[in-house]
């Protein structure tokens, strides 16, 4: 899966780093609907177990995705790509790295939550073997329920000997 798409694009996967954050910022602010802000991310990446990987295509930063460890999962806090270059296997580019960690280790299961609302992520989740197990239902904060969904090692959907740049 995506690998062929990868090579067209000869994009990078590569972790992230601070001097990141203004243009995974500005990146978030046109792709998400109810984007982050700064001190969202700086105070996340403070965090010992929270991870952030970029893919940069023609040296630009087009997507990224940011995770949190736990004992037994890996917990999928944020993920975006440009829309210009959606539809290209990007994401599961990304997604798919966390993968090869899953099987590298003794973590069982990725997670996340996904608003009700946003019927293309749920799609591409879906589309990559996770399922929605649960639902969070809205808070004064956020109405809106979101769907918590759930990618099991052992089911094997995506490639876990990806090598990737
Ligand atoms: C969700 C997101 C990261 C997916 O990134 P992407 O690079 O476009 O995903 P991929 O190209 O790897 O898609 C893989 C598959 O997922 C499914 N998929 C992805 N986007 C889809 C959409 N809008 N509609 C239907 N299916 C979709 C398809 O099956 C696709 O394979 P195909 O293109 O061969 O049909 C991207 O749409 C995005 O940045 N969205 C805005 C931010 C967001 O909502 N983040 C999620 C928060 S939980």
């Amino acid at each position: 899966m995506g690998s062929a798409k990868n090579e067209l694009l000869r994009v990078q996967l590569r972790w992230m780093k601070e001097i990141d954050l203004d243009c995974v910022y500005e990146l978030e602010q046109k792709c998400s609907p109810r984007p982050w802000g700064p001190m969202e991310f700086a105070d996340v990446l403070m965090h010992s177990n929270c991870v952030g990987l970029v893919v940069e295509f023609r040296s630009q930063i087009i997507g990224y995705l940011i995770y949190e460890m736990h004992e037994n999962t890996l917990k999928i806090l944020n993920i975006a790509v440009l829309s210009e270059f959606r539809r290209k296997g990007v994401g599961s580019q990304m997604v798919a790295r966390l993968a090869c960690f899953l099987a590298r280790n003794t973590r069982q299961e990725m997670t996340l939550s996904v608003r009700e609302s946003n019927l293309s992520a749920q799609l591409f989740f879906r589309s990559l073997g996770f399922k929605a197990v649960s639902i969070n239902r809205g808070t004064e904060d956020s109405e809106e329920d979101s769907y918590v969904m759930q990618y099991r090692h052992k089911s094997r959907v995506l490639p876990t000997e990806m090598v990737l740049n």
